[in-house]
């Protein structure tokens, strides 16, 4: 599958990203690591991914928009396109040392996400979208699960840190989904979660206050893998409001159904 320039430029980004973060991963007990809030750390390994990103893309494309989960927003002279990045989603895993993590690398145009790159560099695995072009995990194509019935699907989730206000609505989801389907996992890296559901290794994912730079790359993922995304409510928009849920057409209904409690 030919990929376009921007998408290529995306995965030399990411996997330059990948390969410092590979690097800081092997001596993670030397990182200095500084808290932004209960529950949400930050260490020298993110903010260098996010240097390292934002030169590779920028000096490439220096009209485009910027938004970076360590660096923030930045007009580009272009208002209709803006790269999309979090340099390292699943902060935590990786500084415990747990090889679950990835670099997270979309571009929005006229406010669609058009391509998506999701690196996880500890196991090598490169999954990347692009508007039409289908999904792909390295060179093999990406396609959803084909489960139908909630019983037998697997879902991921991810659970608020500190004192969020959804922790309730989260207790009450697992307390209607874990009895209905064969089981629930927090892996702790939601784009990865997303990239799971494209792949097909997860049926859904469904997740409450994540942000943009969470999500861009993998909602592109999970749709050109054939899959569907929504905000958990209706009418919700997942980018804006941070609440998401996806999976397979046979099972959005009933998923979304058995979170409500209807
Ligand atoms: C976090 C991960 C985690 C999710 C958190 C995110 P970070 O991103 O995606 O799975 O539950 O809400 O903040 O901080 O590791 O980039
Ligand atoms: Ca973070
Ligand atoms: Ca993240
Ligand atoms: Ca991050």
């Amino acid at each position: 599958m030919a990929a376009s320039a921007n998408l290529n430029l995306m995965i030399k980004a990411a996997r330059k990203a990948g390969r410092s973060l590979v690097k800081d991963f092997r001596e993670v007990e030397n990182l200095q690591v500084s808290s932004k809030g209960p529950g949400d750390f930050v260490s020298r390994a993110d903010r260098e991914a996010e240097r390292i990103i934002k030169e590779e893309l920028l000096g490439a494309r220096p009209t485009y928009g910027w938004l970076g989960e360590e660096t923030g927003e930045q007009d580009g002279a272009d208002p209709t396109r803006r790269w999309i990045v979090d340099p390292l989603d699943g902060t935590t895993n990786f500084l415990h040392g747990m090889p679950h993590w990835a670099v997270s690398i979309a571009l929005e145009h006229k406010g669609e996400i058009v391509s998506g790159v999701v690196f996880d560099a500890a196991k090598d695995e490169l999954f990347w979208a692009e508007k039409g072009a289908g999904a792909w995990m390295n060179d093999r194509r990406l396609r959803v699960s084909g489960r139908r019935h909630l019983h037998e699907a697997v879902f991921a989730t991810g659970i608020p840190f500190g004192a969020k206000s959804t922790l309730p609505a989260m207790m009450q989801d697992l307390a209607r989904l874990m009895p209905a389907c064969a089981g629930v996992r927090r892996w702790g890296a939601a784009a990865l979660d997303l990239a799971w559901v494209a792949a097909g290794r997860f049926d859904g994912f469904w997740e409450r206050e994540l942000h943009t730079w969470d999500i861009a790359a993998g909602l592109i993922l999970v749709k050109e893998a054939g899959g569907f995304v929504s905000g958990i409510r209706d009418g919700q928009d997942p980018l804006e409001s941070g609440s998401i849920l996806a999976c397979n057409d046979a099972l959005f209904s009933t998923f979304q159904k058995t979170l409500r409690g209807e």
